[in-house]
């Protein structure tokens, strides 16, 4: 390969590609060179702790040894071959899914991603139920494309609207931190009025993160996903979790609905199933709603539909979560973590807010204690959190921003030490550029 300067490859990048979600003009990429664990490297050398597992998706750590070989084998046997064709990777993963999903889930369909995951999701939905309108909440993004961006319920819809018609948003439990969170009866009530109002006998499906990942990592509260798995069975109306970024071991569980117990009818997954390294996502169907196809056409294609190379990688990569034990090693970082949140909550006063549940975590930054006026305003940002920002990514630590919040999700095998160590970056950013924005009124 050529070798180009980091100013090139930015350069070149800018030029010819198209970057997600911002103005071209003012996005300045890092140029990066290789990534081992919880680390990765910038073209220049600078090293970055990974507290975020890129998009929340690195789940077993960056460049296993053990996946990419089982990539290149792969690619060197059959890399590609017709989805209307059985293969032997296939074979297999489907039925370590069968053996790993929740409940008696036991069929997949692979596509490409998250945002194809769900957008065949809600198409099954409609096609099992005869009916068209899909319930989502605001806090939530299921993905980019055309049904999904609608689905979605965050501001990045706003650009992308009108989109599907027959989206109905409901609010979550969660409702910031001046008003706090509902509880389940609560929020279950709303549910149900809201169900009421629409017509139960129009509504497909109600989509859903269990526990809500871009959106601020939101757990719900004690009985709110068992409630709307009652609520969904009592109107006919399927159940999807989307676990697109909390499946795969980020809660401790492979899946979070393994937490409260609950078994939706469909379920979505990417990211974590192959740890990023290769495009995968994957719809799972309970046999309520997969035996509709054994009597109906599916309608439903892509040519990359069990992709072997994909496939190869996903099987490898559930391979490590097994071999690793990085669902116990997460729980145990999980309490690790939630140490660290009590700690920097007690030490400074601009954490308003903490969440964890394993290693899916989030600090919530306010002005004040007593108002919990949040650091930077919704769908926005502040001096403050620009400052806190800047001063991580000088610091090498890598995560993500988001309105008032900073995520705190690394790749599941991050130690004792690594952990130790982000959170000391985090402390001295808020000491030198949130703390200083409090007001004293406690
Ligand atoms: C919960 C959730 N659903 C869906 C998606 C979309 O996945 P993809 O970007 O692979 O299409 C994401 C991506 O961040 C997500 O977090």
């Amino acid at each position: 390969m050529a070798e180009l300067s980091a100013e090139q490859i930015v350069e070149l990048s800018l030029k010819h590609t198209l970057y997600d979600w911002q103005q071209q003009g003012t996005t300045t990429p890092m140029a990066i060179a290789s990534a081992k664990g919880c680390e990765f490297f910038t073209v220049d050398g600078k090293r970055y702790l990974d507290f975020n597992s890129q998009l929340m998706g690195v789940n077993i750590g960056h460049a296993d040894r053990r996946v990419a070989e089982a990539i290149a084998e792969q690619a060197r046997t059959l890399p590609y071959i017709t989805p209307f064709a059985a293969t032997e990777v296939r074979a297999l993963l489907g039925q370590k899914m069968a053996e790993l999903l929740p409940g008696d889930i036991d069929k997949v369909f692979f596509t490409l991603g998250g945002a194809e995951a769900n957008e065949n999701a809600i198409r099954i939905a409609k096609a099992v139920t005869g009916r068209h309108k899909i319930l989502a909440r605001y806090r939530s993004y299921h993905g980019a494309t055309y049904a999904t961006i609608s689905l979605t319920g965050d501001p990045r819809r706003w650009g992308n609207e009108p989109g599907m018609p027959g989206v109905v948003h409901v609010l979550d439990p969660y409702h910031g931190t001046q008003r706090g969170t509902d509880d389940a009866q609560t929020a279950l009530a709303y549910l149900e009025e809201t169900i009421m109002l629409e017509g139960p006998q129009t509504i497909a499906a109600f989509i859903l993160e269990p526990v809500t990942g871009t959106n601020g990592i939101l757990i719900p509260p004690e009985g709110y996903l068992q409630g709307v798995r009652e609520l969904c069975d009592r109107y006919g109306i399927l159940m999807i979790a989307d676990e697109v970024m909390s499946g795969f071991g980020r809660t401790g569980e492979w899946f979070a609905v393994n937490h409260w117990g609950v078994v939706p009818d469909i379920i979505t997954m990417a990211k974590g199933l192959t740890s990023s390294y290769v495009p995968l996502g994957a719809v799972g169907l309970r046999p309520n709603v997969s035996s509709y196809f054994d009597e109906h056409v599916f309608w439903g294609g892509l040519t990359y539909n069990s992709h072997p190379l994909a496939l190869a990688a996903a099987l490898a990569t559930i391979r490590v979560y097994e071999e690793d034990g990085l669902l116990e090693h997460t729980r145990k970082m999980g309490e690790v973590m939630a140490r660290h949140h009590a700690e920097l909550a007690d030490k400074h006063p601009s954490v308003g807010l903490v969440r964890n549940i394993g290693l899916f975590g989030i600090l919530e930054l306010v002005r004040s204690r007593s108002t919990m006026e949040p650091m930077a305003p919704f769908n926005g940002t502040s001096d403050e959190m620009k400052a806190v920002g800047a001063f991580l990514n000088e610091n090498g630590l890598f995560t993500m921003l988001r309105f008032n919040g900073i995520m705190t999700n690394p790749p599941l095998p991050i130690t004792e030490e690594q952990l130790a160590e982000g959170f000391a970056i985090i402390s001295e950013a808020l000491t030198l550029h949130a703390d200083p924005a409090v007001t004293q009124d406690e």
